[in-house]
């Protein structure tokens, strides 16, 4: 089956900018969201980022009309009804994805596929809430995902290999690469980066160095592209604290165990860019 119109579920940072990708590569994308205004709010920003992208002579003229006119934004959760495959990106809760899957698998056509992005929550429990486990999967996108080019891809265990094919397939369709990765806390790039990000903000909280010292050491010494802090902050301090907490509890490995300031910001809802503030503060 060609996979044309793809839904998104959810329209936060991941969905935004998966949608983004998606459109970007000629699919037609309905994102949902319990609001109708969070999609146009998330639909707004990719119109004007590629806005400025055009006049900068980024984009060729049109892109952004063209991208837009194939993401359809709706509150209306019917409307996923018809599409040819499913990428979820819903709040990490795994009650809220139960009420989720159990809807949509009753919703959508036998042989849809459903991907989730979730980067802390167990894909073959997600799989088992459904009646069609063997067409689940993960599909982790990195963030921003309209430029990352990474996409891994996480059978679980009841996926099966025509499914694994289908997303090891669209994911080139739609410009990215794909690696495949069997089912564990963080899969790989989460395994080795969170630590990372979690070891600054211990280096922090022991005031061993500044937050803009830290990430400088980071970026000129070991030649990131953005500071461990403000990856944070971009990744979302509270999905940062939901990665440390799946990799700590699913192991048991106290190496894993998260740094306070984490915590401590999540508490303060100041979770990184998409707020304004987390380790550092941003213009609205
Ligand atoms: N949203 C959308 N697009 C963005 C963006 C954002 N927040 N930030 C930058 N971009 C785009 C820019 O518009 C630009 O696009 P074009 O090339 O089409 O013009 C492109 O990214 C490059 O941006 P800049 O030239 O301004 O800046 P840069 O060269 O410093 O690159 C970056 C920005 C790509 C974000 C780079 O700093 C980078 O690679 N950072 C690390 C990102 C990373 O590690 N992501 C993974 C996080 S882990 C994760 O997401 C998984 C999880 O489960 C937690």
């Amino acid at each position: 089956m060609e996979i044309k119109k793809i839904a998104i579920l959810g329209a936060g940072t991941m969905g935004q900018g998966i949608a983004w990708a998606l459109a970007l590569a000629s699919k037609e994308v309905v994102l949902y969201d319990i609001k109708q205004e969070f999609c146009d709010r998330a639909i707004g920003t990719i119109s004007k980022s590629l806005a400025k992208a055009e006049e900068k002579g980024k984009v060729t003229a049109g892109t952004k009309d063209a991208v837009i006119s194939r993401i359809q934004g709706t509150g209306n959760f019917e409307d996923v009804a018809d599409v040819d495959f499913v990428i979820e990106c819903v709040f990490e809760n795994m009650d809220v994805k139960k009420e989720v899957y159990t809807k949509l698998d009753k919703m959508l056509r036998p042989e849809v596929v459903i991907a989730t992005n979730t980067s802390s929550l167990s894909i073959t429990e997600i799989a088992a809430i459904t009646e069609r486990p063997s067409q689940v999967i993960g599909m982790h996108f990195f963030n921003p995902a309209n430029v990352m080019k990474l996409v891994e891809v996480i059978p679980a265990v009841q996926t099966s290999e025509e499914t694994i094919e289908t997303v090891m397939e669209l994911s080139k369709a739609i410009g990215k690469t794909p690696v495949k990765v069997k089912e564990g806390p963080g899969f790989v790039v989460n395994r080795i980066l969170l630590p990372g990000m979690n070891e600054a903000a211990f280096i922090l909280y022991e005031g061993l160095a500044a937050a803009e010292d830290i990430d400088t050491a980071m970026k000129l010494g070991a030649g990131w592209p953005m500071g461990p802090l403000t990856l944070c902050d971009l990744v979302g301090v509270d999905i940062a604290l939901a990665v440390c907490n799946t990799l700590y509890n699913e192991t048991g490995d106290p190496k894993y165990r998260p740094a306070p300031p984490f915590k401590q910001l999540v508490r303060a809802g100041w979770l990184g860019m998409k707020t304004g503030k987390g380790f550092f503060e941003y213009k609205k």
